[in-house]
């Protein structure tokens, strides 16, 4: 019966999508009309003349010709009104129907004003913050001519060695969904139309986060259950949030590479979400199908257009073969229109069609990028990004009238501030710590070493560096970078070390098999802490770290991930207690490489662990626990809260009614803070196996020292849903265990039973 409602119902919602899908707009329809073959296919061509970063071995050439000619649908990396401006009178007085372009841009945390990297932000858990720093890079990349972003990007990463984790928002599905929302929402907010809105684009469909061996690119194979319980939720969710388009992934899919899977794009991505909007290729993934083994550039081309893309970034494969494969009968004109189409419809979404100007103008930079509001935006949301691992001592906040070592290689330093992908923001602008800390404590004795180079490894160091210096190796030797930093260290109050990874350690095609600090800030750690001196150690890094060793240490952990333009405040107000840390973890910490992936939400197994002692027979390992260095949801505060009084309403969940999960938590320490409220279930019996926990709601409160409050969160049978063998969405009767607390590893508070 309730397979039949089901699948009723799926028929409904797809009739419906598709009816939508029909409606035309006359505007985009006259133009149809008037379009030659040519025309249509130069509107799914997407450019880049350079200036951007290229992210594969081909920029494009002679754009001004083709753009010209009507052999361009889009550009990005072109920004400034006028430039912009520039480029949309080439397509408008100069190719026959004038058609404006879609002017793109990677604005992936911040266009100027630089906000932490994605997988800082995520760690903030505060979706308002989120939505409002989205809000503000499209008010600023607007006023630089930018319409359409190549953000979020919303793959599950669970996979610490791969390099864009940096990009993304961790490991688990609802949280994930949820930042998705947030980013569609601050982007593109209610009206596309508006001049400081811009078009997003959800990426990478999909699954580009479980690459085998964190190997970027690499293929993935999944189950379709995983894909569509663990990996799905947050494209869906993008898509249902109004996303404009969606961007492919480079990986295949079930053995068909994403940009040329017509299950993917079409079955699964139009016919049951219903997205309306047009579909983009990664960069040259179209041509890269050709060393998938898929066929020549023809061959990929069409199978890319006929699985459902629309758009061809960069590779020129629909514009060189297209007409030809029409000719051969291959693909058919009308799947041209119908591209054409969506790409117009975005224009149209945008103005454009009405005023091709509408994002040149040139007295918005001044007003609206780098302003201090924008700024002071930037420092609240790195500050809110940072996770406190762990507090000893108390030697945490320190104090502004301290004689302070301050030390590292990541102390002194801009270019690495910003974080991965951070291509429009201007590394010269960005606070380093070292100034942060004057800002903010201009009374404290601060003394500066650099301690250690990120790294000794030159071969390594040049691989790192290829868009500038990130990783800068001293003329003097270690041992003198080691002997100034003791020597400031001896005559100091406190060492604060800032540590970690460049930033282009982590990020796009920056994958590492080694997640651990490298060896020369391992040793200056070492030799700091031998000072017995307290040590507060700021970390700094795209992923999460292999720190097993630095944990056992006396030291107290900041993870400071890469903060953004204003890094150093956002850091000194964090070390001298302006602000309470409040970050939670969006991503499982691993004791060692060898147990990557490890995630909290797991499946269960047939022999479980009870305890963390190893047993024989078991699921564990003989030489480490199973469960993570530090788990996701975890984050420390410089106040203590206590839960109480947790309780579900009502025993029996009925379809339609509510049961209420509710908490107390109190701030018994001497200082406000905020805590991030967290609940986890467990479904007890199913027809496919449960998560061990799964995440389904949380609430960020803000706590003044003595005060209590209490949080309820509303359970219906909506949140217990999952798509089961025949990826049906249906929630099955029976017990369900819930969790209440501050990190994912909390314990069991009640059970409640779902009934018919
Ligand atoms: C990346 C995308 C990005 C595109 C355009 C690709 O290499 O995978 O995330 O949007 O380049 O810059």
């Amino acid at each position: 019966m309730k397979n039949f409602n089901l699948s009723v119902a799926m028929l409904l919602f797809i009739g419906l999508s598709s009816l939508q899908a029909q409606e035309r707009i006359p505007q985009v329809e006259a133009l149809l009309e008037k379009m030659t073959l040519e025309e249509k296919i130069g509107q799914l061509n997407l450019l880049t003349p350079g200036g951007g970063v290229a992210t594969g071995s081909v920029v494009s050439e002679d754009v001004e010709a083709k753009i010209k000619a009507g052999d361009v649908g889009g550009i990005f990396g072109v920004s400034s009104p006028d430039r912009v401006r520039q480029a949309q009178e080439l397509a408008v007085k100069n190719s026959r129907l004038g058609i404006p372009l879609l002017i793109g841009s990677d604005v992936i945390h911040g266009y100027k004003s630089t906000v932490p990297i994605p997988l800082g932000l995520s760690s903030s858990w505060d979706m308002e913050l989120i939505k409002e720093t989205a809000k503000v890079a499209a008010k600023e990349a607007t006023a630089d001519g930018i319409n359409w972003n190549f953000s979020p990007m919303v793959d599950i990463s669970r996979d610490p060695r791969w390099g864009r984790v940096a990009e993304g928002a961790g490991e688990d599905a609802y949280l994930g969904s949820q930042v998705a929302i947030a980013m569609v929402e601050g982007y593109q907010q209610d009206d596309l139309r508006a001049p400081n809105t811009m078009m997003a684009t959800v990426k990478h469909f999909a699954l580009y986060g479980a690459a085998e061996g964190g190997r970027d690119y690499n293929r993935v194979d999944m189950s379709r259950n995983m894909m569509f319980n663990e990996y799905f939720p947050p494209y869906k969710a993008a898509v249902d949030a109004g996303v404009g388009s969606v961007m492919t992934s480079f990986n295949d899919v079930d053995g068909i590479p994403a940009t040329g899977n017509k299950w993917l794009l079409t079955d699964i991505l139009r016919e049951r979400w219903g997205f309306d909007g047009f579909v983009v290729s990664d960069y040259t993934s179209v041509n890269e199908m050709v060393d998938h083994g898929m066929g020549d550039l023809q061959a990929v081309s069409a199978m890319a257009l006929k699985a459902g893309l629309d758009m061809d970034m960069v590779g020129e494969g629909f514009l060189t073969t297209l007409k030809k494969s029409v000719e051969e009968g291959k693909v058919t004109e009308e799947e041209i229109t119908t591209a054409a189409r969506r790409i117009l419809e975005a224009k149209h979404k945008l103005g454009l069609l009405d005023d091709p100007y509408r994002y040149s103008d040139a007295s918005r930079p001044e007003k609206d990028i780098l302003t201090k509001e924008n700024r002071q935006l930037a420092r609240h949301a790195a500050t809110q990004s940072f996770v406190l691992l762990k507090r000893n001592d108390n030697n945490l906040p320190v104090s502004k009238t301290a004689k302070i070592a301050l030390i590292g290689p990541l102390a002194n330093d801009k270019f690495n501030m910003l974080g991965t992908w951070a291509p429009t923001g201007d590394r010269n602008l960005s606070i380093p710590v070292l100034e942060g800390f004057r800002n903010v404590a201009p009374n404290a004795q601060i003394t500066y070493a650099k301690g250690a180079n990120i790294s000794n490894d030159t071969a390594f160091a040049k691989k790192v560096n290829v868009f500038g210096p990130r990783i800068e190796i001293s003329d003097e030797s270690p041992d003198q970078l080691l002997e100034e930093a003791l020597k400031v260290a001896q005559a100091s109050d406190v060492v604060v070390a800032v540590v970690g990874e460049a930033s282009e350690m982590s990020g796009e095609s920056a994958n590492r098999t080694s997640i651990q600090i490298p060896e020369s800030q391992k040793r200056l750690i070492r030799e700091l802490v031998a000072t017995k001196k307290p040590v507060v150690l700021v970390l700094m890094s795209g992923r999460p770290l292999d720190i097993s060793e630095e944990m056992d240490m006396p030291v107290s952990i900041l993870q400071a991930w890469h903060p953004g333009i204003e890094a150093g405040n956002a850091v000194a107000d964090v070390v001298f207690g302006d602000v309470n840390p409040s970050g939670k973890l969006t991503m499982s910490w691993p004791r060692n490489v060898g147990q990557i992936p490890v995630y909290y939400g797991e499946r269960t197994t047939g022999r479980p662990q009870a305890t963390e002692e190893f047993q024989k027979f078991k699921s564990n390992y003989l030489d480490v626990q199973n469960s993570p260095l530090l788990p996701f949801g975890h984050g420390l505060s410089y106040t203590l809260f206590e839960y109480s009084k947790i309780k579900a309403t009502s025993e029996t969940l009925r379809p339609g009614s509510t049961v209420n999960i509710s908490v107390t938590v109190t701030n018994v320490g001497d200082r406000a803070g905020k805590e991030v409220v967290q609940l986890y279930i467990h479904d007890k019996v199913r027809s496919i196996t449960p998560p061990k926990k799964q995440l389904i709601a949380f609430e960020k409160i803000d706590l003044k020292p003595g005060e209590s409050k209490t949080i309820e969160f509303p359970v219906t049978v909506e949140d217990l849903k999952f798509y089961n063998t025949d990826l049906e969405y249906v929630a099955e009767p029976g017990e369900f265990e819930f969790f209440v607390g501050g990190t994912s590893d909390c314990e069991m508070q009640g059970t409640f039973n779902l009934v018919e």
